[in-house]
């Protein structure tokens, strides 16, 4: 687990259209993204050793990151998926969590293993933990790919985090801003900037 400045030397390799006023950055490349993912899932294949988890993932970022470690774990699983409400159109927050699609999968008596994108005020992940829990699975964890632990507005222990992020939104590698850059292989920061009809494509990142 680490954590990384942004950095603003390397260039967004995509020529997007439709995003206005912003710029993208590479915060963890497709490289440093399959690596982290790599050793996740070494991680989590020792510590289920003998086991048959199921995997929950959380629609619908997670569904890229999910994929990725399934194919790093060397114990057999089950995969089922929950939709939250989540952000909408925005950048902020949402204070209230719906479940709005439950698992096909009955949980109890499984180790259960949630699968999260990206971790903020940590609402949505505490929402399912605790309907999981009552749900009486043998063990409960969670697993979330970028974990904004600064921004943490209710207690929440996440037992395996790819990266812990300082600041920003990001998009990428299955995580969106209003629905789209999921298809982006990296995690890019958006970064939205003023107007300027001086400003060019010129300089670092791609001005949409
Ligand atoms: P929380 O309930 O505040 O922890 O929010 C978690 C959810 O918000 C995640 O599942 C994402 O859908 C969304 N989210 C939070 N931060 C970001 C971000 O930087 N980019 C994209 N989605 C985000
Ligand atoms: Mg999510």
């Amino acid at each position: 687990m680490g954590t990384r400045q942004i950095d603003k030397s390397r260039p967004f390799p995509y020529n997007l259209s439709g995003m206005k006023k912003s710029r993208l950055h590479v915060l963890h490349s497709r490289d440093q993204i399959a690596e982290r993912v790599r050793c996740l899932g070494e991680q989590i294949s020792r510590d289920y050793e003998g086991r048959f988890p199921l995997l929950v993932g959380i629609l619908k970022g997670s569904f890229v990151f999910l994929a990725d470690l399934m194919r790093h774990l060397d114990v057999p699983v089950e995969v089922d998926f929950v939709r939250l409400a989540s952000y909408g159109a925005s950048m902020e927050s949402s204070k209230e969590v719906k479940l709005t699609k439950d698992l096909e999968i009955p949980v109890e008596g499984r180790d259960v293993l949630v699968v999260e994108d990206i971790v903020d005020s940590g609402r949505t992940l505490k929402e399912l933990l605790g309907e999981l829990a009552k749900r009486g699975p043998r063990s409960l964890k969670s697993c979330c790919l970028l974990d904004k632990r600064h921004r943490r507005e209710v207690p929440l222990e996440i037992d395996y985090v790819g990266f812990v992020m300082d600041e920003g939104f990001v998009v990428g590698y299955g995580l969106d801003w209003a629905e789209s850059y999921r298809h982006l292989p990296d995690i890019c920061v958006v970064e939205p900037e003023e107007e300027s009809p001086e400003e060019s494509d010129a300089g670092q990142g791609v001005k949409p």
